[in-house]
């Protein structure tokens, strides 16, 4: 397609804007068939600036259209990062099942006089599915009383007291809100001061409900910024309990989404039933404003389908490619009962010889090997497991061009959380991206990358050996236009 021959990094079924700069997911909501994604976006760069909310939909969240510029920044600011609802019920007035955007309005001028309060909460409507928006006369509707950092509303519809709650990453902590009609909201409590990881600001969180052996779990995600596992941004976050006011932790340790460096801001879409769908931004604060590509600046990771599971009586978060993205198959080789001493190579073996593929390994004896992408100018990626350490690791040292950042060029890893005594594992690459979802994706790495020229062959290499019941190799479609 076009953009593959003028831009070598492009990603091909993961959403990048057009051009020009992207960060954060925004507003994504599920309304008559259609998935919408907003996003962080400066239309006139591509570094970050004056933020707009960008729009983009979709009916299976893979193959989206560009749609025009959703929210323009205004008097009260630039328009940072929120969600969006359907207000079924008309609780604020704006008309039945109102498309209603939740945002925090950022006020350059009030940072520039070094004030306190320069964000604030505010909201907009649309009537006619997302295309056309109108900010509430009212704005804002929560005041900053005197932090800095006071931003990112994600509204939900709390059924069993028939209210809004909005939960707001407010500098080091958690604040809690819940409003009968989106305009006037009450401060319900606080969470977080002393617990999880500060390394950083705390950013785009997310509260909802899953269900694990029949009961009701509720999730907290909280991206942070710097501080995360392996450098600059990262997504914690905790399981809990939520009484419509206070969120109360079963577990204090701190747990990562994606130990990888490339999934940041992910928050989930409103309005999908009992599925919990989360997209994050592919990039990271660390050098997202000067990785080497032209055009555009960075991607959305793939939509992933969340779930609890139980590992030692601890629980943690699972993520899954949604469904939808079986779509993206094109074709499978397999190979079976395989002993892997050395190397084996799925180029020459199965066909593997496209930047576009996803590689499942099942029931892998746990013991050290990586699967290596590489090119014919000697850069490579590594993905493995390091069986001292019990760790997953994904090194992007010699991945290509690596120079734009000093820690870019790096070795990350990430524990294995499974008990099970063999491993299995997905791999998802997308000419400049690589997602790992081991153990069911229990431990997950997103990690972006790139070559000079595109990886087009894969290796798995083990010099202690490995026996691998099931290889299998998939190449995967392109949904650019
Ligand atoms: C997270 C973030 C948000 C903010 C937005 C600004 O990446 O810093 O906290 O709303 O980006 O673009």
């Amino acid at each position: 397609s076009q953009h593959k021959v003028a831009e070598p990094h492009r990603p091909q079924f993961h959403f990048s804007p057009k051009e020009k700069w992207m960060n954060d997911p925004n507003g994504m909501v599920y309304h008559k068939g259609v998935y919408h994604l907003f996003y962080q976006y400066y239309p006139e760069s591509t570094v970050w600036g004056p933020m707009h909310w960008g729009h983009a939909t979709s009916k299976d969240m893979l193959q989206w259209e560009h749609q025009p510029v959703a929210l323009y920044p205004d008097s009260l600011g630039y328009i940072f990062s929120g969600s969006a609802v359907i207000d079924v019920n008309n609780t604020a007035g704006f008309g039945k099942a109102a498309m209603v955007a939740i945002f925090t309005h950022h006020n350059p001028k009030g940072e520039e006089a070094k004030r306190n309060d320069f964000q604030n909460q505010s909201i907009a409507y649309s009537l006619d599915d997302g295309k056309t928006w109108t900010k509430y006369a009212g704005n804002p509707v929560i005041k900053n009383p005197g932090i800095v950092d006071f931003r990112d509303p994600k509204v939900m519809w709390f059924e069993k007291e028939n209210k809004w709650v909005m939960t707001l990453a407010t500098k080091d902590r958690i604040t809690f809100y819940s409003s009968p009609d989106l305009k006037n909201w009450r401060k319900e409590s606080e969470f977080g001061e002393t617990l999880g990881a500060h390394g950083g600001v705390w950013e785009c969180p997310d509260l909802f409900p899953l269900t694990l052996n029949g009961k009701k779990v509720w999730v907290l995600l909280i991206s942070i910024n710097p501080g995360g596992p392996n450098g600059g941004s990262a997504t914690q976050y905790f399981t809990g309990d939520f009484d419509g006011k206070t969120f109360t932790p079963f577990e204090t340790e701190t747990k990562w989404m994606d130990y990888g460096t490339d999934n940041y801001a992910g928050v989930t879409f409103s309005n999908t039933g009992n599925r919990r769908i989360l997209m994050g931004w592919m990039s990271n604060w660390q050098y997202a404003q000067v990785v080497p590509t032209k055009n555009w600046r960075s991607a959305m990771t793939i939509p992933r389908e969340l779930n609890l599971k139980e590992v030692n009586k601890k629980i943690f978060l699972a993520s899954k490619p949604v469904k939808e993205f079986d779509k993206m198959l094109v074709k499978s080789t397999s190979a079976s009962n395989i002993n892997i001493k050395n190397s084996y190579n799925l180029t020459s073996k199965l066909g593997a010889a496209s930047s576009l593929f996803q590689v499942c390994l099942n029931d892998i004896t746990a013991n050290d090997f990586s699967i290596v992408l590489s090119n014919n100018k000697g850069e490579e990626l590594l993905i493995g497991y390091d069986k001292a350490a019990n760790q997953y690791f994904i090194d992007r040292s010699k991945s290509g061009i690596i120079d734009f950042e000093p820690g870019f060029a790096k070795k990350h890893v990430a524990p294995r959380i499974s008990t099970n005594k063999n491993i299995s594992l997905k791999i998802i690459a997308d000419v400049s991206s690589v997602e790992l979802l081991a153990d069911d994706g229990l431990t997950v790495m997103t990690d972006v990358f790139f070559p000079a020229v595109p990886f087009t062959s894969i290796s798995i290499r083990s010099v202690k050996g490995v026996l691998v019941k099931n290889i299998q190799y998939t190449q995967l479609r392109s949904t650019v236009k």
